[in-house]
């Protein structure tokens, strides 16, 4: 394991332009360097690197981050492996906590297995090409499913004939341990081969090694089972493993998006019909570690069934898993009767596509249809749907996101959008509690390895999400945020030494626990730390962070410092405009005057309707009296910043 100061002495070293340009050209344009982005396909280049900043940012596809990000998803490295590899360019010496015995000899059991597994594909391959079993029943197989000899190469396909243990007597031969072939289950208690007559599945971890089989019988007899796989080794987890995911992970990451389908015959065929960006979960609902190895690649994600409704209702319950890790989840039924595999081969390719691009829907309205129809016009039943639905829809983290579920699916359900909104809020905040317990639970134990380590500081949840799920301020916490990342440390009034960051939290002091958003609310809070330790407010310190939300945040907002334009409809304008460097005290200040704004705008209605539900007789009461005063304090305070913006407002 490596010790934290070394991860933070390779990250302080790495430069982004030195890292990047070992992979790509680069070619200077201002102060930044610009290429055709390795993370989708591109003609013009939007690709841009800035060196003073020590990110880099794709303005096409959006990908973005520090160095150690570029390796992690330019090569396929966990973070661990990626800190090695930085570590190794600016020869930087590791220090490692200690490598017990105990994981020494867990390596070098792993790395037996591997070997076993990889003699037991050569033999299998060489059945399916050279033997005459392997010939009239496996390839003709193959041949019949229209598998073209390169892909069953790619995939690396075989054939186990049926002699009871030829595998496992070729490998004594070969000197390999019988210890270590059960462990890999290919060799049974009784030292027979486990596979026998069937046609051979290798499923690959990502980095391509061959952690277990499955193999599919070609006979008729309803007694065999169709397929069985390897067993759980120390290799093999099925819960962490996606098939084909190895030969898949270049296409999701250049199509964004991944597409899952049921078997593994599923994903060759579309695979050789030129539809890449497919995985198979076998059999089973995807599970959060399969969730997890995804989202390395995508936040899309497909989901292709074929089958009848009641086993769709099953599956769709699983997913609420997916929409919890901010995936976007949207499925395509195929028609009656079809799988992929035989839809693809009736089809073809481009009709095939289009057939998924005509019929994806989204999860949430999916699920809201399939059950509506089910239901008809039954309120009992209903109610029951709209439960199930405000589940789905309280697992989606982003709150704009949220709402807009929220109004399609008050429309579908033919119901009141407050009572949806009041529903969802109910479940959110069940939700946190079990969390909270959860979190409680888990607070004393450390993290095991590096890979946590970036995930460690978990976002902290507040009721306040559930309480103000609509009404949020967003835009304005957003646009404050942006300012102390980009501008935070630069001078806000030189004369008195006041920085930016200073000036932002001096002056938004009295709002710090009305902020809305987790993300921004951390920004913020953990900005004033740092100036109150009298620590500098760097944009590394951000898009270093340890916390994944931050850290993408960040070099979003150091990449487009005037995305709080948007929502202002200027962003046309604004974007044509020129870096904002000269005009950050005017923008710090404006971001300020309309965050106080939108606050005291709250503040407002929230006391207007306090003050309107007390009843006449309690209208004498000092506390009555008190708010009204406070009241017409704020109401000046709004007018005045108003005015400053040069806005009209009526509230
Ligand atoms: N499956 C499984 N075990 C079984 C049956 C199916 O694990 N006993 C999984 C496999 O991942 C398989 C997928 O479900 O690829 C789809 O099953 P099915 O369509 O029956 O298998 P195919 O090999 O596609 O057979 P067919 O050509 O009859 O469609
Ligand atoms: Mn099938």
């Amino acid at each position: 394991m490596i010790s934290n100061k070394s991860i933070q002495e390779v990250i302080n070293t790495a430069r982004v332009d030195e890292v990047i340009s070992d992979f790509m050209n680069l070619k200077r344009r201002g102060v930044n360097l610009i290429g055709n982005c390795p993370f989708h396909d591109e003609k013009t280049p939007s690709f841009t690197v800035s060196p003073s900043k020590n990110i880099y940012k794709c303005f096409g596809c959006g990908k973005g981050g520090d160095p150690v990000r570029f390796i992690m998803d330019h090569e396929n490295l966990s973070f661990p492996e990626a800190i090695r590899y930085l570590a190794n360019k600016y020869r930087i010496e590791l220090e490692e906590t200690v490598q017990t015995e105990e994981d020494q000899q867990a390596r070098q059991l792993s790395d037996a297995l591997y070997i076993i597994n990889d003699f037991a594909a050569q033999h299998y391959r060489h059945n399916l090409f050279h033997t005459d079993e392997g010939k009239s029943v496996g390839l003709s197989y193959f041949k019949s499913q229209g598998f073209r000899e390169n892909t069953i190469e790619e995939f690396m396909l075989g054939y186990a004939n049926g002699e009871k243990d030829e595998l496992t007597r070729k490998a004594i031969e070969k000197k390999y341990n019988i210890e270590y072939l059960r462990l890999t289950g290919l060799t049974t208690s009784s030292d027979n081969d486990f596979f026998r007559s069937r046609v051979m599945f290798p499923i690959h971890n990502i980095s391509g090694k061959i952690v277990a089989f499955a193999g599919r019988t070609l006979s008729a007899d309803k007694k065999v089972p169709k397929y069985i796989n390897s067993p759980e080794s120390e290799i093999y987890n099925k819960r962490k493993v996606l098939y084909g995911l190895y030969q898949a992970k270049e296409a999701i990451r250049k199509e964004d998006e991944c597409i899952l389908v049921e078997g593994y015959t599923d994903v060759i065929t579309l695979h050789q019909g030129q539809i890449k960006n497919v995985v198979a979960s076998s059999g089973t609902s995807l599970t959060p570690d399969q969730i997890k190895l995804i989202r390395r690649y995508t936040q899309n994600i497909k989901i292709i069934y074929d089958g009848d409704p009641a086993g769709i209702k099953a599956a769709l319950r699983g997913l609420d898993l997916v929409l919890e890790s901010d995936m976007n989840v949207r499925l395509v039924l195929l028609p009656n009767g079809e799988d992929p595999d035989s839809y693809l081969a009736k089809s073809g390719t481009e009709k095939f596509k289009a057939y998924l691009k005509d019929h994806e829907k989204d999860f949430v309205f999916f699920k809201t249809d399939l059950l509506l129809t089910e239901t008809g016009n039954d309120p009992i039943r209903k109610s029951a749907v709209i439960k199930d639905i405000v589940q789905s829809i309280a697992k989606i983290s982003d709150a704009l996101k949220r709402t807009f579920y929220i109004r399609e699916c008050a429309a579908m359900l033919k119901m009141n959008e407050e009572i949806l909104i009041q529903e969802t809020n109910k479940v959110i905040k069940d939700d946190i509690k079990r969390k909270k317990l959860d979190a409680d639970r888990q607070k004393m134990e450390k993290p095991q390895d590096e890979e946590e380590w970036i995930t460690a500081r978990p976002r902290p949840v507040s009721e306040e999400i559930a309480s103000d799920l609509v009404r949020n301020d967003a835009h304005q916490e957003k646009e404050i945020a942006s300012v102390l990342i980009n501008f935070g440390n630069k001078w806000y009034d030189e004369n008195t030494g006041i920085t930016v960051a200073a000036f932002i939290l001096q002056e938004i002091e009295e709002f710090l626990d009305k902020i809305d958003i987790p993300l921004y609310r951390d920004i913020i809070m953990e900005t004033r730390q740092l100036v109150e330790n009298n620590l500098e407010v760097s944009e590394k310190y951000f898009t270093s962070h340890p916390s994944e939300e931050i850290r993408k945040f960040a070099v979003e907002c150091l990449t487009t410092p005037y995305t709080y334009a948007d929502w202002e409809k200027k962003y046309i304008l604004l974007q044509t405009q020129k870096m904002p460097e000269e005009n950050y005290i005017r923008q710090s200040y404006k971001a300020v005057l309309r965050f106080k704004l939108r606050k005291a705008k709250k503040i407002i209605s929230e006391l207007q309707e306090w003050l309107d539900s007390t009843p006449a007789d309690e209208r004498e009461t000092e506390e009555y009296i008190l708010n009204l005063k406070v009241m017409q304090e704020i109401l000046k305070q709004r007018n005045l910043i108003a005015a400053e913006l040069g806005t009209v407002t009526l509230v």
